[in-house]
């Protein structure tokens, strides 16, 4: 597997920390230094996952030079589908015009995308495919319960695609990580209303929204994101001194010091856009990487490692050969 290109959509509509402080008790001071963010994008009501995800497609697909004819399979990571079905892939599919492509959702939260890349390599692998679309693309302003200051002014809107193409014999996912922890399932989830209501749940005050114990996803993050990248590296015979950049999930700035340390990962060799999105879940490392080539001037043969974490809880780490 090889990734040609990759694309990103951000709406254009900025809140920033002001912004919030006008409708919750928040200030801009506490919101940049217990997570890093300045401000995230929102989408309007047009901008739905499928229709950013789309875009990032169109970009991802003109820089590798790739027709969406030529797409095999379209794989979306997000926790925001437009609807529970049909899945946001096939919505996407139809907007591009990738005719021939098979299309599903993934579903791992903020992990999603890295599971994403991790199934994309199989198909690729075992020669089923050659050329894969893999999104991950978020609403997330739209599962935000905007009356808790403590997680509404974490989450944005966008999305980030990537062109996967097979190459037999130069396979550039040099080693991965998956895993995840059912028994925590509870410290961060969003219950589907009609689901819950069948299922005997009773929805608080602020009904579908997104809910979360904050400290100890946290903990979580850290502990495992740092397990599963040392991992990871090991498995590539790897160490911190080779790579040319780390992607961490973009979720709270103090989460990625606190990994970083811990994996001894120089300052300068960690990719932050945190401060201009906050956390956009299964869209942060597509993004992230997209914008980490330019900031880096990244160059065919450059080693990144990509860490994500997320609800399930889930994690995942990677690492790619450009
Ligand atoms: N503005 C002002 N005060 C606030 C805000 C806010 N926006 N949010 C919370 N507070 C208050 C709390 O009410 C509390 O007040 P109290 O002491 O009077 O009770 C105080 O600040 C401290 O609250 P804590 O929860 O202890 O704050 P903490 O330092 O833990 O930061 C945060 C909270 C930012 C949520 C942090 O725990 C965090 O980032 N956790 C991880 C979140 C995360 O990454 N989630 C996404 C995971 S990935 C995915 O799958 C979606």
């Amino acid at each position: 597997m090889k990734i040609l290109a990759t694309g990103r959509y951000l709406p254009e509509k900025i809140l920033t920390n002001a912004d919030i402080s006008k409708f919750v008790d928040t200030t801009d001071e506490w919101i940049m230094t217990r997570t890093g963010i300045r401000e995230r994008r929102m989408a309007t009501e047009s901008e739905t996952s499928a229709f950013m995800g789309a875009e990032a497609a169109r970009e991802a697909l003109a820089r590798a030079s790739v027709s969406a004819e030529e797409i095999d399979l379209i794989i979306v990571a997000t926790v925001t589908p437009d609807a529970t079905f049909p899945s946001t892939a096939c919505y996407i599919q139809n907007s591009i015009g990738a005719t021939k492509a098979a299309a599903f959702d993934l579903q791992a939260a903020c992990s999603g995308f890295l599971y994403g890349l991790v199934v994309a390599n199989q198909f690729l692998l075992s020669g089923t495919y050659k050329n894969i679309l893999l999104i991950g693309s978020e609403k997330l302003t739209s599962i935000v319960d905007w009356k808790d200051r403590s997680t509404c002014v974490l989450f944005g809107d966008g999305a980030g695609a990537v062109v996967l193409q097979a190459c037999p014999g130069r396979e550039k996912l040099l080693a991965f990580d998956l895993g995840a922890n059912g028994r925590l399932h509870d410290i961060l989830y969003l219950h589907n209303s009609n689901t819950a209501k069948a299922n005997g749940k009773v929805l608080g005050e602020a009904g579908a929204c997104m809910i979360m114990a904050g400290q100890e996803v946290f903990k979580q993050a850290v502990t495992e994101m740092a397990r599963s990248a040392r991992k990871t590296l090991e498995k590539a015979g790897l160490t911190v001194d080779d790579l040319r950049c780390v992607i961490p999930h973009q979720a709270n700035v103090r989460i990625i010091d606190a990994l970083t340390e811990r994996l001894k990962v120089p300052a300068g060799k960690c990719f932050v856009n945190l401060q201009r999105y906050g956390n956009i879940s299964a869209a942060c490392i597509p993004v992230a990487l997209y914008e980490a080539q330019i900031e880096y001037d990244l160059k065919p043969g450059d080693k990144i490692l990509l860490i994500a974490f997320g609800g399930g809880l889930t994690w995942a780490s990677a690492v790619i050969e450009l």
